[in-house]
């Protein structure tokens, strides 16, 4: 098994390494790829180092698995010529996600889908990967009709040089801007670019790509994408409206069954997801459960994860096993 991390100088390649070994991914050579600035440096993988090489270079080595994660236009660029030589992509931007013909897979949800002739294969974007973990068992059970979130996210979640931003702002240095605005101490309502509705490209993820993993397009969604100064996590405020009523234990035992979730709402010891727990850990967690008394099937929730890892990294890596595991590659 070779495999590829495309963009292994960034946040989430960073992560895929961590991850691939602590998974004890099996692996007979990896190849770290970043762009030309990078090439020649060294990354730690295992205690070994590696040096980094360039995109042509790696196709030239004819990969098995290539975990991509360089943006969304070297992924537009690069993906189909590594499938090209018969390496499977999986993409970490928002390149591929909403193409008709490409599979959107958070892999305790849909990876049933995957086929041996999918060459290029989408990771949904962070915000949404958390927020169907949540919802899947939850729309199986009672169908979701409305969801309205809100999401609070992290700056580890625009890359390297948004980390910098704050770090700089926190140490009172003056350096490059990630944001049009300082972070520290600040909230930030624009995630990604705006759009022509007046909604950002990461408030329409959340529509589009929800819709597309349930396989239910009838899904309504409306959200408010803000970013805040934390880098552990992203958070979301979740308000969802079923079709069926619900009973509130039952929804506790659902969640607490969902493998990849993990149900923390104990109001009696203070016990409620945040970010700075978050950190480091692949599950999604939720907590802060309560009926919305304004209208009738409706539930209000909390919802924390690492961005970088199940937003990212760890979904990435959960769909290469997923791909070994039923010999799909
Ligand atoms: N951060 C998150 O929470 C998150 C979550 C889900 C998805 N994503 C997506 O993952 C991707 C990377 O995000 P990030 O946060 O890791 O960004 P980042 O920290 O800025 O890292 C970007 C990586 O891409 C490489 N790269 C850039 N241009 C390249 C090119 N032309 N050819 C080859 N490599 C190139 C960089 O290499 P150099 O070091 O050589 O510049 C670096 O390794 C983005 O598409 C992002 O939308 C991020």
């Amino acid at each position: 098994m070779k495999v590829a991390i495309v963009g292994a100088t960034g946040m989430v390649g960073n992560v895929m390494l961590k991850v691939l070994e602590e998974r004890n991914f099996p692996l007979d050579e990896l190849l770290l790829v970043a762009s030309e600035r990078s090439v020649g440096n060294k990354l730690k993988f295992k205690g070994e180092n590696i040096e980094v090489i360039s995109i042509p270079s790696a196709i030239e080595k004819r990969p098995d698995i290539a975990l991509f994660s360089a943006g969304g236009n070297t992924s537009l660029e690069w993906a189909p010529k590594f499938a090209e030589v018969g390496t499977t992509v999986i993409d970490n931007s928002s390149a591929w996600r909403m193409d008709l013909s490409k599979k959107l897979v958070v892999p305790e949800i849909n990876a049933n889908e995957l086929e041996n002739t999918d060459k290029i294969i989408a990771n949904p974007n962070c915000s949404t990967i958390q927020m169907v973990m949540a919802l899947a068992p939850l729309h199986k059970k009672y169908k979701i009709k409305r969801i309205v979130v809100s999401t609070y996210q992290s700056v580890s979640g625009t890359g390297v040089k948004a980390v910098e931003q704050m770090e700089n702002e926190i140490a009172g240095i003056k350096g490059d801007m990630a944001y049009p605005y300082p972070i520290h101490k600040n909230a930030i309502p624009h995630c990604d670019v705006f759009e022509d509705n007046g909604y950002t490209k990461e408030e329409m993820k959340l529509v589009n790509e929800t819709q597309k993993i349930l396989g239910d397009a009838t899904i309504a969604v409306t959200a408010t994408a803000v970013r805040i100064p934390t880098a552990g996590g992203h958070s979301e405020a979740i308000n969802v409206e079923f079709d069926n009523d619900f009973d509130l234990s039952e929804v506790r035992q659902l969640l607490s069954e969902t493998d990849g979730v993990t149900l923390q709402d104990n109001l009696d010891v203070n016990m409620y997801p945040m970010p700075m727990y978050a950190h480091g850990k692949d599950d999604v967690f939720v907590g802060r459960l309560r009926r919305d008394g304004s209208q009738p099937n409706t539930l209000n929730m909390w919802v924390v994860s690492d961005n970088l890892r199940k937003g990212a990294a760890t979904n990435t890596v959960q769909i290469a096993e997923y791909l070994i595991k039923n010999a799909l590659v």
